[in-house]
């Protein structure tokens, strides 16, 4: 008995000496001394022993078992403390690692620039509205006077979607849906994409941005039409811009004008920007037409109006220096982390 206490003893140290984490010291815990482990048993079998041999072989165990205990215990520690070390090493924060920068997104430049053009025309008390993209020949060219035979209506410039439904070329074709549901005195902005089949260069993309306006009340003249579109040019390209009013051409107005700033690149003396000119062209506009108000039943002979219609995208580009209007499109980070 002596011998095989002295066998458990050595095997229980050998397998404390290895165990390899607080599991397994647990599990030897209870194979050597639990209730059913192998010292207990050995103290089980005593009574088969001499009444003299039995107190010495008592103590003996009962030492196996208190020393057992005290290797247990310090290996338990010892697996304890390491398994604390370990978990801390992992979770240690290395505070001088540089920090994760957070992207932050912000406006594309296309929207600042509308942004801005917003606030001022809703300053002068005009509403923003909003029109579809894909428009009907009636909106998009027969209700704002453009012949059967213009050019704009052919296939070569506008995306056609069946014979009767297209992308829109204009945000004029706003004007018309505004004017068939609120009567006068009208004063709205319309911005929006407009659609062309256009070949893509530097200053021309196949889709574009334009903002529509669009007076109409008793009484307007082409004063009021001067009046607004200068204090708009001077409020977003600086108070000293110089507004040029040509006489031009739409089937929608009479008259019509097109509108240019002075150079925002060279401030009038002609550079690359402007084409040694020293002007921009910003927009078009001019005095509904009557048909154009009949068309939408508004008395010409009562009402009068005028309209104008805006390039977002020129205005974007000439005023952060944009080379080439792509850029606007392609949506590449590089580019718009600048802005
Ligand atoms: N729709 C014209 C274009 O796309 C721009 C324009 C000119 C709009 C005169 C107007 C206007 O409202 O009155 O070129």
């Amino acid at each position: 008995m002596k011998e095989k206490l002295e066998a458990i003893k050595n095997a229980a140290k050998e397998a404390v000496s290895a165990a390899f984490d607080e599991k397994e010291i647990e599990e030897l815990r209870v194979k050597y001394l639990g209730k059913k482990g192998e010292l207990t048993a050995i103290l089980k079998q005593m009574g088969s022993l001499s009444p003299e041999e039995r107190p010495k072989m008592g103590q003996m165990v009962n030492e196996a078992k208190a020393q057992l205990e005290e290797l247990i215990g310090k290996k338990a520690k010892e697996l304890k403390n390491a398994a604390t070390e370990l978990k801390l090493k992992a979770e240690t924060i290395d505070i001088t690692m540089p920090a994760k920068v957070k992207k932050v997104g912000k406006l594309h430049p296309l929207n600042t620039v509308l942004n801005d053009m917003i606030d001022i025309f809703q300053s002068m008390g005009f509403d923003v509205l909003d029109g579809p993209e894909v428009e009907t020949d009636h909106y998009n060219f027969e209700c704002l006077n453009v012949p059967a035979d213009h050019p704009a209506r052919d296939m070569q410039d506008t995306f056609y979607l069946g014979t009767n439904l297209l992308l829109r070329t204009q945000t004029s074709a706003a004007q018309i849906r505004t004017m068939e549901t609120r009567k006068p005195p009208i004063r709205v902005i319309c911005p929006g994409r407009v659609f062309r089949a256009d070949e893509v260069d530097a200053t021309h993309s196949p889709v574009f941005h334009q903002i529509e306006g669009l007076v109409v009340d008793k009484g307007i003249t082409m004063c009021d039409l001067k009046g607004v579109l200068e204090q708009f040019a001077r409020e977003i390209y600086g108070p000293d811009t110089k507004v040029k009013f040509r006489p031009s051409f739409f089937p929608f107005t009479e008259p019509s004008v097109e509108v240019d700033v002075t150079c925002s690149e060279c401030g009038g003396k002609g550079c690359r920007v402007c084409k040694g000119s020293g002007w921009i062209e910003i927009l078009g506009a001019g005095m509904v037409h009557p048909n154009v108000l009949k068309s939408c039943g508004i008395d010409p002979d009562v009402y009068s109006g005028f309209a104008f219609g805006i390039g977002l995208d020129r205005l974007t580009t000439t005023r952060y220096k944009i080379s080439d209007i792509r850029l606007l499109f392609e949506n590449d980070k590089r580019f718009l982390d600048q802005f």
